[in-house]
């Protein structure tokens, strides 16, 4: 049994104090919360504060991003190791925002992935396609070798730190959300790809989450289906109630 895991990613929202008075919610409502797992990834500058809220809960704290070196002259970057040091237990790497518009790559995803997992931290890796790649008939293709190069590193061993983040570009932020047999469709494909390259029984253990316009209304389709494990959430975790609400709807029933 796979305890599904829901993240709020707050991407580039948020002062320290409205990300603290947003926890502190969560932490009230969420806190004790069982059969899922929670995190938060807020903006790196609110990192500290937010992990030292969430102390003594089962909350998780998440980085949105790192660079796969530990230290060094790599200006503006933040390594796994200064992110843990700051409180965070997962790091989101290659997300569709950082693939399209930082120049994030299979290559580069993988590099962090490692990174990250070696760090002693967990790795929410992300794939998914465009639209075109959709209507092209390519997402199956695309989400393989997207896996090859953000997994290069990973074998069993260290398949205990990993999540992968199913999340079609299209639906992200826009409203439009895969359907739950879309989504299950390459959420199997996913799986059977890990199994390929780790075992099946490794396989069987890895968290596959859903992201892209995820709401509390459709939540529970969605985790209803089974290699759906979790919810990757935007828009929907910048509000507590909205947040609370999807957490419990995407509780197992
Ligand atoms: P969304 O974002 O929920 O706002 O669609 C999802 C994501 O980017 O992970």
């Amino acid at each position: 049994m796979r305890t599904p895991f829901v993240v709020g990613n707050w991407k580039l929202n948020k002062t320290v104090a409205d990300a603290l008075s947003l926890v502190t919610e969560l932490k009230n409502q969420l806190g004790a919360v069982k059969g899922v797992q929670v995190g938060v990834a807020p903006v790196a500058t609110a990192i500290h504060a937010v992990a030292k809220r969430l102390e003594g809960t089962s909350i998780a704290t998440c980085g949105q991003n790192c660079h796969w070196e530990a230290s060094g002259a790599w200006t503006g970057e933040l390594s796994p190791q200064l992110l843990a040091d700051a409180g965070a237990s997962w790091v989101i790497v290659g997300h569709s925002e950082r693939r399209q518009f930082f120049g994030d790559t299979s290559e580069s995803v993988g590099k962090k992935a490692a990174a990250v997992i070696a760090a002693g931290l967990g790795a929410i890796v992300c794939v998914g396609e465009s639209l075109a790649e959709r209507d092209g008939g390519r997402t199956l293709e695309v989400v393989d070798s997207q896996l090859a190069g953000g997994l290069a590193s990973i074998d069993a061993s260290s398949a205990a730190k990993l999540v992968v983040a199913y999340e079609p570009v299209w639906a992200i932020g826009t409203g439009r959300t895969a359907t739950p047999a879309q989504a299950q469709e390459v959420h199997a494909h996913i799986r059977k790809h890990l199994a390929d390259r780790l075992g099946a029984a490794c396989a069987d253990s890895i968290r596959i989450q859903y992201g892209g316009s995820v709401k509390a209304s459709n939540a529970e389709a969605l985790m209803s289906e089974k290699e759906i494990d979790g919810a990757h959430v935007g828009d929907a975790s910048l509000e507590a109630v909205d947040f609370i609400a999807l957490v419990k709807a995407a509780r197992p029933s």
